[in-house]
C-alpha cells in the first residue's frame, strides 16, 4: 500500500514536474556521462534516531534545533559546551505533514538558549544518546563570514559545493530558495534533509523560498509550502513578520531580510508593509551593513527568466524601498549560473544603489543556464554558468570582501571578487 502511495505521488508530482518544466527556460539537462546523481532516499537509522538535522539563528542569542524522527520521540534537546555533558536542556514542539499519500516522519522543533557567541556547543536530539552534534555560534561583533549558495538540490554538482562551503570557515549559511528539488516526490526532502546535515547541523541555515518549494496541485493540494513551512521554520515571529515565507534576522553587525519572491508582495501586501516597517527599524550604527535575499532576480542578462513576474514585478514594487533604506547587496537566485552587477537603481548604475548578485548555482538537476543577452549590458560586470558558491566576508563597518568560487577550481581561487564599502559610511550615500 505504501508503495503504491508512493508511486501515486510521484506519477502526479511527475505530471505537474513535466508541465513546470516545459515553462522553465533553464531547463538544460546535463550529457549523458554526466548522469544525475540524485540520492535515494536511505533507510532510517532507527526508529526515534535524529535525522536531518538543521539549526537556524532565532532572536540574538538562541538557535533553532528542527530535526526528524520516524516515531514518536521527546522534543527535547541536551547542551553544553563540552562533548558528552548536557548541563542544559529546552523543550519544544513536534508535528508531522501530509501531503498526498505521503505522512512525514515527526518534526520536532525547538529553540535553545540564550547562547554566548563564539562558541561551541554539544548537543543531543530527543535524549537520544546515539548521535551527539556540534555547532559554533556566530560572533557577536565583526568580522563574520556568510556562506552564500543558492538552488542547490541534491546531486553530485550539490555535493560539490557543500564540500567548498564546509571547508570554507563560514559563519552563516544564506540560501535564496530552491532547496531540496523534491518537486512534490515528497521522500526528497528527507534525502535532502540528510545530505545537508553535516553542514547544517554544525551552522546556521538561514533561507528563503523558491518557486520549487511551492509544491501546489491544484485541487489535489491546494496548500502551497506545506513541506517548506513545515521543515524550515525561520525566525518569522521574532521580525514581526506573519509568515515563515519573509522575516529579518541580525547577526554581528548585519541586517539580513529574507523577502519571499511567491507570496504578495506589491504595494499594500502584508509582505510590502511588513518590509516598509523592518527597514525602518534598521539602526546602521548597530548593523552598519544591510543585506536583502530573494529567489528571483530583478536584474538579470541570462536569458533564463527574463521579465518574469516574480523578478521584473517585485524589481518595481520593492526597488525604491531598498534603495531608499541604502541597501548594500541584494543576493538572488533562480538563474542557475553566476552574475554581479555593478550599483543600481532603476537599471542604471547608481552609486547609492544595491549590488545585484545572483548566485543560483548551488548544483541542482536542471543543470546550468548557459545562454546570455549579447552584447553584455553595462551594468553587469560578471557573469558566468558555472556551478560554484558566493562567500561574504564583512571585515569592519565599511568594508567586505565578496567573492565568487568555481566548483571547479581549486579552494583558494577566488574566480571573481570584490571589495565594497558600506552605503552607511559613504557619505555621499549616508542620509540615515
Ligand atoms: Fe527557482
Amino acid at each position: 500500500m505504501a508503495i503504491r502511495g508512493q508511486l501515486l505521488t510521484m506519477a502526479i508530482g511527475f505530471a505537474f514536474t513535466a508541465a513546470f518544466l516545459r515553462s522553465a527556460v533553464c531547463f538544460n539537462p546535463p550529457p549523458q556521462h554526466d548522469a544525475l546523481d540524485v540520492l535515494p532516499p536511505t533507510n532510517y537509522l532507527g526508529s526515534i534516531s535524529p535525522q536531518q538535522v538543521h539549526i537556524s539563528l532565532v532572536g540574538k542569542d538562541k538557535m533553532r534545533i528542527m530535526w526528524i524522527t520516524q516515531h514518536a520521540s521527546p522534543a527535547t534537546v541536551e547542551y553544553d559546551t563540552s562533548a558528552g555533558t548536557y548541563g542544559y536542556s529546552a523543550t519544544g514542539s513536534t508535528y508531522s505533514y501530509e501531503y498526498l499519500m505521503y505522512k512525514s516522519g515527526e518534526i520536532h522543533d525547538v529553540v535553545i538558549g540564550p547562547l554566548e557567541p563564539n562558541t561551541v556547543y554539544y548537543y543531543r536530539c530527543g535524549s537520544n544518546s546515539s548521535r551527539e552534534f556540534s555547532f559554533k555560534t556566530p560572533p557577536v561583533q565583526l568580522p563574520i563570514t556568510f556562506a552564500v549558495a543558492g538552488d542547490l538540490g541534491q546531486t553530485r554538482w550539490t555535493k560539490s559545493t557543500l564540500q567548498h562551503i564546509s571547508r570554507s570557515g563560514y559563519d552563516v549559511m544564506l540560501l535564496p530558495g530552491d532547496l531540496s528539488y523534491a518537486d512534490f516526490n515528497q521522500p526528497l526532502w528527507d534525502s535532502f534533509g540528510r545530505l545537508v546535515e553535516p553542514l547544517s547541523s554544525q551552522r546556521p541555515w538561514m533561507v528563503t523560498q523558491g518557486n520549487h518549494e511551492i509544491e501546489k496541485i491544484p485541487v489535489i493540494h491546494a496548500h502551497p509550502f506545506t513541506s517548506y513551512n513545515a521543515r524550515w521554520h525561520m525566525p518569522f515571529e521574532e521580525s514581526g513578520s506573519n509568515y515563515n515565507l519573509y522575516y529579518s534576522f541580525e547577526v554581528a553587525g548585519v541586517h539580513v531580510i529574507m523577502l519571499g519572491s511567491y507570496t504578495s508582495f506589491e504595494a499594500g501586501s502584508d509582505q510590502y508593509k511588513w518590509l516598509e516597517a523592518d527597514l525602518a527599524k534598521v539602526s546602521r550604527e548597530r548593523t552598519p551593513w544591510l543585506l536583502v535575499l530573494v529567489h528571483a532576480p530583478w536584474y538579470n542578462s541570462n536569458t533564463a527568466h527574463q521579465g518574469d513576474y516574480e523578478g521584473e514585478g517585485m524589481r518595481k514594487a520593492m526597488e525604491k524601498l531598498l534603495f531608499d533604506a541604502r541597501v548594500d547587496i541584494v543576493f538572488a537566485g533562480h538563474v542557475h549560473a553566476y552574475e554581479r552587477f555593478t550599483r543600481i537603481y532603476e537599471g542604471q548604475a547608481n552609486a547609492c544603489g544595491p549590488v545585484h548578485i545572483t548566485i543560483g548555482d548551488g548544483g541542482n538537476r536542471e543543470g546550468l543556464c548557459r545562454r546570455y543577452l549579447d552584447p553584455q549590458p553595462q551594468i553587469s560586470v560578471f557573469r558566468e554558468a558555472s556551478f560554484g558558491r558566493g562567500q561574504f566576508q564583512v571585515v569592519n563597518a565599511t568594508h567586505a570582501l565578496w567573492s565568487w568560487h568555481r566548483n571547479d577550481d581549486d579552494e583558494t581561487v577566488r574566480a571573481d571578487m570584490v571589495w565594497l564599502s558600506s552605503l552607511a559610511s559613504d557619505p555621499a550615500c549616508n542620509r540615515m
